[in-house]
């Protein structure tokens, strides 16, 4: 048995850095250890390009070979991206008995299921905090906290931004176009603007949550979606003579017995009251409602993108993952 929990990390992007920084850092190592029960031992960092330096991680720990590295690992931590070669690797790493954090929305919105049945037929565990929201904890919430109660419904701004873009449009009177230009020039949007731009990363993320809270058996095609880029000058209009907000809302709800729930799931711009709690999501924040039959209605609130607020997440999961290989040691 190996005396440390061996951490595996594939990818190093801006999430990947940050988390590899924060399992290198000295002053972190006994914390993870007294929290997991055993230290935390990054083993490698697989990357394309590795004789590109890499700001706080150790070049000895790049390797080219992604899945050789798999195969030396307790914990894989997939931050990656992209649907190739990501789940090959995360389907290696389960048939390898390796416990699975990743972070990647995409690959889970549309082969999630069936990553999720690989995990359960290899005894081994598939967490994705830091998929929906980064690092607020509302995959947990619903999948783990709420597990004893009835949740009813989700409703929330999951996309930051798009919430960036109509909070300058409503609120500091910047064209759309210019709004866009500018989340743009922010690193707010995805690689492809069409992803936010059109609610497919809000759709990704609602139906993440709708199988956490429900076990629901649905898909990024089962998401009713309109997008923002056919918003006018006409709405933003009428929403502020009315004093009200326009956000780009998901929502999921359940309908039918608890035992076999029908699920529907909504991505659409709403004209909101000033004082609605999901109008309160400023410049690139996020929020969710989450309404449960016992908890009622539990409201959480944050930053849902950034490197280190993602990398949080990951940290969060991998600490979770690697208590579990401790404790089936
Ligand atoms: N483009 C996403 C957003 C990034 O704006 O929320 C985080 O998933």
């Amino acid at each position: 048995m190996s005396q440390t929990v061996r951490i595996a990390l594939l990818g190093a992007g801006t999430v990947g850095a940050a988390v590899a920084r924060r399992l290198c850092d000295p002053r972190r190592a006994d914390l993870y250890a007294a929290r997991v029960g055993r230290p935390l031992e990054l083993v490698g960092v697989a990357v394309r390009d590795t004789t590109r330096s890499r700001d706080g991680i150790d070049p000895a720990l790049l390797t080219a070979d992604a899945s050789g590295l798999v195969e030396r690992a307790d914990v894989v931590v997939e931050v990656m991206g992209g649907l190739d070669p990501a789940p090959a690797l995360l389907e290696q790493a389960m048939r390898c008995g390796a416990q699975v954090v990743t972070a990647n929305k995409q690959l889970l919105a549309q082969q999630g299921p069936r990553l999720e049945a690989l995990a359960a037929e290899n005894g081994v565990g598939l967490d994705y905090e830091a998929a929906v929201m980064a690092a607020i904890p509302v995959v947990a919430v619903v999948r783990d906290s709420l597990a004893g109660d009835l949740v009813t419904s989700i409703s929330g701004i999951v996309n930051g931004s798009t919430n960036y873009v109509l909070d300058l449009v409503a609120r500091k009177g910047v064209a759309f176009d210019d709004a866009v230009r500018q989340a743009g020039e922010l690193g707010y949007l995805e690689a492809d603007p069409t992803e936010d731009l059109e609610g497919l990363d809000a759709a990704a993320k609602i139906v993440l949550l709708a199988r956490a809270a429900w076990g629901a058996d649905v898909s990024i095609d089962d998401v009713q979606r309109t997008g923002i880029t056919g918003l006018t000058d006409d709405d933003f209009e009428t929403a502020a003579a009315n004093g009200k907000i326009i956000k780009l809302v998901a929502s999921a709800w359940r309908s039918g017995p608890p035992e076999n729930p029908r699920v529907e799931m909504g991505v659409r711009p709403v004209a909101l009251p000033q004082d609605d709690p999901l109008a309160q999501a400023r410049e690139g924040a996020n929020v969710v409602i989450i309404e449960a039959e016992s908890a009622g209605r539990l409201r959480l609130h944050g930053a849902g993108a950034g490197g280190e607020e993602t990398a949080s997440a990951v940290l969060g999961d991998i600490v979770r993952a690697a208590r579990r290989v401790v404790r089936s040691a």
